[in-house]
């Protein structure tokens, strides 16, 4: 397959690339560095410092023998992505070059608008590259759980049949996000399946949980090949900003009562989904949608985990109740479903303790790169406090930097 991956310099990106490449897949990357850009913004630089794609597919190939086309550009310039997608004639293109935070979306105007515009204009151009030069091509568009938000019934695998006064019918499932980068995943779903349906699209979208690691079969082959790991309260998922406030000696901190729950995936299980995904594409004219995680957790549970094994590693983990800056449940009822991808041939990598102190035990090589302040949540939704706030609201909490 030529598959092509759209934001290919992320944390995501950059080892699927990798992934595809190593099992003899033609590969291309585009990226232009918006998250390094943001990042450096927001005071948020990653742990592991990774050099900027020509280096690292230099390096890649170097070490494999296997090239990785870079194209430097930006998703939102049409000219730039439909010129090379007509180029580079992908068989698949993966979808990641979005803004991913929740909270730099709600930390003021120019920060939602920024995150409005970057993830709505580039899925838009996405799939009109696709429409006019390759439209038989497979899109495979990374969203979110957080889509569903946490409603008090079962969530389905992207769809639910609805039977109202005696008649039926299939829709979306109905859709709840609780952040404005939430809500642009529920838009591009709606665009995406308007395009499957108007246009005959063929898309993959994937409903994933927050993703945690940062070892690869490819990125353990060089520190320099590592995810673009993040550990912030803006950019850092929860899994991984324990994992480092374990090793700088911080108290895990957990927002609220800590029984939000949420479905979480090991970052070797998202290589896997999207290679099960792209090696059996829908029909055309399908929006096709798996729910991609592997296990469910509370904030609770995962602090208690790594409290466990970071304390066995002699490490002294502590665990702090935060007051809560996010609007969300702090108890609810959660059970997706995600059977899909596991029928396709999905083998998850758990949480196990063994897993826990493989990440600790790498990340206490970057230990002196841990920036303490960076780790408290900086960006405060709730309504009670914004209410009134919503003029002045600038986002100055993460501009400060
Ligand atoms: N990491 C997770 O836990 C997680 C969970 C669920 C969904 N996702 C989704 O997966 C995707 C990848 O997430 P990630 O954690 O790798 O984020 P990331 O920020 O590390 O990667 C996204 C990449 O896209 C690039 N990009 C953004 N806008 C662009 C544009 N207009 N043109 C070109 N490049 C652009 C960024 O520079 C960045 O390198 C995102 O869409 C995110 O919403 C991630």
């Amino acid at each position: 397959m030529r598959v092509m991956v759209l934001g290919g310099d992320g944390y995501l990106g950059w080892p699927t690339a990798m992934a595809f490449r190593a099992r003899k897949h033609e590969v291309s990357v585009i990226d232009n560095y918006f998250r390094r850009t943001i990042a450096k913004q927001c005071d948020s630089d990653a742990l592991v410092p990774a050099p900027l794609l020509p280096e690292r597919a230099a390096l890649f190939e170097r070490i494999t023998g296997n090239a990785i086309e870079v194209f430097v550009g930006d998703c939102c310039n049409f000219d730039f992505l439909s010129r090379t997608v007509e180029a580079w004639s992908p068989d698949v293109v993966v979808h990641f070059a979005e803004q991913p935070s929740a909270p730099f979306s709600m930390a003021g105007y120019d920060e939602a608008r920024t995150t409005f515009a970057n993830n709505l204009t580039g899925t838009f151009n996405v799939i009109w590259s696709v429409l006019r030069h390759v439209p038989d091509c497979h899109i495979i568009k990374l969203g979110t759980m957080g889509e569903y938000g946490t409603p008090n019934i079962d969530i389905e695998e992207g769809w639910i049949e609805v039977e109202h006064k005696g008649r039926r019918d299939r829709f979306l499932y109905p859709r709840r996000p609780g952040s404005l980068y939430h809500a642009t995943k529920v838009l591009d779903t709606d665009l995406l399946w308007f395009y499957a349906r108007a246009y005959g699209l063929r898309v993959t979208d994937l409903m994933q949980g927050p993703v945690y690691g940062l070892s690869t079969d490819e990125a353990d082959l060089h520190q320099h090949l590592l995810p673009n790991f993040h550990y912030d309260d803006i950019f850092g998922t929860v899994i991984n900003r324990f994992l480092v406030q374990a090793v700088a000696g911080m108290p895990l901190t957990v927002y609220g009562k800590g029984g939000q729950t949420r479905g979480y995936l090991n970052i070797r299980d998202t290589l896997q989904c999207i290679a099960l995904a792209a090696a059996s594409p829908p029909p055309k004219g399908e929006l096709r949608i798996f729910n991609q995680f592997t296990e469910t957790f509370s904030i609770n549970e995962l602090a208690e985990r790594v409290r466990r094994v970071g304390n066995r590693l002699g490490l002294k983990v502590a665990i702090q109740h935060l007051d809560n800056p996010r609007e969300e449940l702090e108890e609810h009822y959660y059970n997706p479903a995600h059977r899909g991808l596991l029928e396709l041939g999905l083998e998850p990598n758990l949480l196990t303790e063994e897993v826990i102190e493989g990440m600790l035990t790498r990340i206490r090589f970057y230990r002196d790169r841990i920036v303490r302040r960076r780790i408290h949540p900086r960006v405060r939704w709730r309504i009670s406090e914004r209410r009134d706030a919503v003029d002045s609201y600038d986002g100055g909490a993460v501009r400060s930097a």
